[in-house]
């Protein structure tokens, strides 16, 4: 198969780090336009995050030769690629803007951002749970006035973990849901050696997690409506969210409590776990084997230890048992900025290539 040349917009932050470096060898994928913001705008790639590259293997030969191009600079990073990943940090208003003016200029977005994420015309993808929510693009593209373009995003890191434990156990009817997030530096961008503040400490705020963290499932959790124009949330179970800054480099763990009209029993918890394999069929590249992974040590999963399972894309599991207020209890990890953000969004450009909405451009004019 012809790769399908991709754009990364917000190409040398952390996000764009890693999409750039998992899409060094990707058997569909390949990277033809890197942009960001102006400051970085007519330099290489490798002199744009000579300073800053925070990934462990190198900057790809190939994109390290790449000249960064403004990401404002919509119809000149256009022409050179079929669609483009994007991980901008900008305001709420201006990423829309600007994802809506590459989607107008005929261009899929995968998106990061949180901009878009409670459209009712955007489906917003974990590709395990909600992958017929891609069937409300021809009416995004109606709204948009447009016929190949179209916006579809990552939901949240910090959900990434307790949104896919929950969702087989949702036929056991959760009624109420607590979960505390414990959630890695990456998360906002940094590393540790230059954020002091989090040395020896933990911050108990992160702006707006909280209330992502109790909305966002409900939307991925929703349904299409009848005539498939726009994704009605699902009303419940309700959740009880805190998230925390925690001094660890990558890895959101969650603890999660959880009460069910149908008490479940242990059993047939992990059984629902071990046999959730939604995505078999598509065979997608970036789907890890084994998408739960149970851990039976009680002191698992550790962010150190067990954050790149399944290659980063898989949700480590752990510590069930029961609760002496709700039902049951877990903890559950995931790598925030693979499963949570460059690896999601990149197995939801597989999805959306599998299923027809991502394809090269002489194919779509
Ligand atoms: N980190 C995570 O784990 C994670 C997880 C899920 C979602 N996200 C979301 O992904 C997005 C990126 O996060 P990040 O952690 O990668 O941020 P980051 O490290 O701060 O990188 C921000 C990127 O945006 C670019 N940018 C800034 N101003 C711009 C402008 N005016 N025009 C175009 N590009 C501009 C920067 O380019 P310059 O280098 O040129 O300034 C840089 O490439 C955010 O919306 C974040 O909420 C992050």
């Amino acid at each position: 198969m012809k790769k399908l040349k991709a754009g990364i917009l917000g190409a040398t932050g952390m996000v764009g780090q890693r999409l750039v470096t998992l899409l060094k060898d990707h058997p569909w994928f390949e990277v033809a336009a890197l942009a960001a913001s102006p400051q970085s705008a007519g330099m290489t790639y490798a002199d744009a995050v000579s300073n800053r590259w925070h990934m462990a293997s190198p900057i790809p030969e190939r994109a390290a030769g790449i000249t960064v191009q403004d990401a404002s600079k919509i119809s000149a990073v256009s022409e050179q690629v079929d669609f483009v990943f994007s991980a901008v940090s900008l305001g709420k208003a201006e990423t829309l803007a600007l994802e809506e003016a590459y989607a107008r200029a005929e261009l899929p977005v995968i998106s990061n951002n949180s901009s878009a994420r409670m459209l009712p015309d955007v489906p917003m993808l974990i590709p395990e749970i909600n992958s017929h929510h891609t069937a409300v693009i021809p009416a995004q593209r109606r709204r948009l006035h447009i016929k190949h373009g179209f916006i579809a995003v990552k939901c949240n890191c910090s959900i990434q973990s307790y949104v896919p434990a929950l969702t087989p156990l949702m036929a056991f009817e959760p009624r109420q849901i607590m979960v505390s997030t414990f959630q890695a530096v990456s998360g906002a961008g940094r590393v540790l050696k230059t954020w002091p503040e989090m040395e020896g400490n933990l911050i108990p705020f992160i702006r707006g997690e909280e209330e992502k963290s109790q909305e966002e499932p409900l939307k991925i959790w929703g349904q299409l409506n009848a005539d498939a124009s726009a994704i009605i949330p699902a009303a419940g179970p309700p959740i009880s969210a805190q998230c925390i800054r925690v001094p660890v480099s990558d890895g959101h763990l969650a603890t999660v409590s959880v009460k069910f009209a149908k008490n479940p029993g242990r059993e047939a918890i992990l059984d629902r776990w071990a046999n959730f394999h939604p995505l078999a069929e598509y065979g997608l590249p970036s789907s890890p084997p084994q998408f739960l992974i149970y851990l039976d040590q009680q002191d698992r999963p550790q962010p150190v230890l067990d954050v790149n399972a399944g290659r980063g894309m898989a949700i480590s599991l752990g510590r069930l048992r029961e609760d002496p207020v709700f039902d049951w209890r877990f903890v559950c990890l995931s790598h925030n900025t693979l499963r949570g953000a460059a690896g999601g969004s990149i197995l939801s450009a597989e999805l959306l290539l599998r299923q027809g909405y991502l394809t090269h451009q002489e194919e779509s004019s």
